[in-house]
């Protein structure tokens, strides 16, 4: 088989090589590190035409999509238009992830156990329903309706956090039009965990769980970012807990789609909160996450290639193997992410240790030389017997990397329990 991996992450690099040990992959437009295990073309994720001319030109079998913009865009309809099987849904399905507003609408219909929450296009209103929250003794999550790279969502300590929230989305339009509309739900409070299902026409086959450290620094504080590290498996989430998320929120999510006339085939990213032991749906994504996949990739032992081949061909999604051991990513960050993105900047590479791999994110290659391209420059992810063995091997694989301003959290993992 031969793969198209589009994208140019960490989620990526994970993805292409992890397929790459089951079938041949090319990655467009990938990145320096991507471009040592896979070859990778200089094609554009924004790029359809020149996409679809090298899903042609080399007799491409299944396009992986990595990255959510694409897919808001269309890229799988123009490639599915154009006779191509595509692991990642239609633009309609994309709405998903695209609107905050349209998937907290479709929690609703479906029955998903979510926030209480509302739509805004109006900064007044929103604030005046925030001040009513916080009168009545409520907290609120104010989130960019649109697609903010996972940094439209602020979870606010006060009314003023709120306030000062809405007015940066809404008027000052930190995160462009993503911000036109926003969404304002009750903040629950829990341990969070990323379920990432692959849907098929026929069935839908779960990984397993893994927990993200969106703050950006330790101890949960700071701005929230893409996401800092990630483990897996998540020893406080129980197989009861994952079997419920699947039957009160993937399954009815489905079928929802299914009644809009969409079908959905690829990933279904559900992020969950458990508040007073009840799982609540805090954001569905049409993609892997980041840098959830980072970890997830260290335990998939086979299988892989072929569930998302039948997912994005419509047959029945077969189970895939995946090792017991317990897999650690961390984020070495630019110094001022999620602020600004760090660019230009020399970076060196020791070698990395063994059980260790390292995933670039945010990289490029000037006159040769390897910089920095990015607020998340790499992910560096381990496996080990024990979740302790793997992060010691991939903070290790962290410390390897080198330049000006490299920073990580020092406490991902420390949730686990
Ligand atoms: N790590 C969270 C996300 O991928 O959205």
């Amino acid at each position: 088989m031969k793969i198209l991996v589009v994208g140019s992450g960490g989620r990526e690099h994970a993805l292409a090589w992890r397929l790459s040990k089951e079938a041949e992959v090319i990655v467009a437009p990938g990145n320096p590190g991507i471009g040592e295990d896979c070859e990778t073309v200089a094609v554009s994720a924004k790029d359809q035409d020149g996409l679809v001319d090298l899903c042609r030109s080399r007799h491409i079998d299944l396009v992986v999509v990595g990255p959510e913009d694409p897919l808001i865009e269309g890229l799988g309809n123009r490639l599915r238009a154009e006779g191509f099987a595509v692991y990642g849904p239609d633009q309609a399905g994309a709405e998903l992830e695209g609107s905050k507003a349209f998937s907290k609408q479709l929690m609703v219909e479906a029955g998903v156990p979510t926030a209480a929450f509302q739509a805004f296009s109006d900064p007044v209103a929103a604030t005046d329903y925030a001040r009513v929250k916080y009168d009545t003794g409520r907290s609120v999550v104010v989130k960019a309706s649109g697609n903010a790279l996972g940094k439209g969502v602020v979870v606010a300590d006060n009314f003023e956090a709120a306030k000062d929230a809405i007015h940066r989305m809404m008027v000052d339009r930190e995160f462009g039009s993503a911000g036109e509309t926003i969404v304002i739900e009750d903040r629950l409070v829990g341990p969070e965990f990323s379920l990432l299902t692959i849907v098929g026409d026929e069935n839908y086959v779960s990984l397993p769980v893994a927990q993200d450290h969106k703050r950006a620094f330790d101890g949960d504080l700071g701005p929230n970012t893409g996401g800092m590290g990630a483990f897996s498996p998540v020893a406080s989430i129980s197989d009861s807990l994952i079997r419920q998320v699947e039957s009160e929120m993937v399954e009815p999510t489905i079928r929802a789609l299914k009644a809009r006339g969409i079908s959905y085939r690829g990933t279904l990213f559900t992020g969950v909160l458990v508040d007073g032991g009840k799982p609540y749906c805090l954001e569905f994504n049409v993609r892997m996450g980041d840098p959830e996949t980072q970890a997830l990739m260290m335990r998939i032992e086979s299988g892989y290639a072929q569930a998302l081949f039948a997912s994005a061909t419509g047959t029945v999604v077969p189970e895939i193997t995946v090792s017991p051991l317990a897999a650690l990513t961390v984020v070495v960050a630019g110094k001022d992410y999620p602020l600004q993105s760090s660019k230009g900047i020399p970076i060196q590479v020791d070698q990395v240790p063994i059980g260790s791999k390292l995933f670039h994110a945010g990289t490029a290659l000037v006159d040769g030389n390897l910089v920095t391209n990015g607020g998340r420059v790499f992910a560096a992810s381990a496996i080990g017997k024990t979740l302790e063995e793997a992060k010691a091997l991939a903070y290790a694989a962290a410390a390897s990397v080198h330049f000006s301003g490299a920073r990580v959290r020092s406490d991902i993992g420390e949730k686990s329990a």
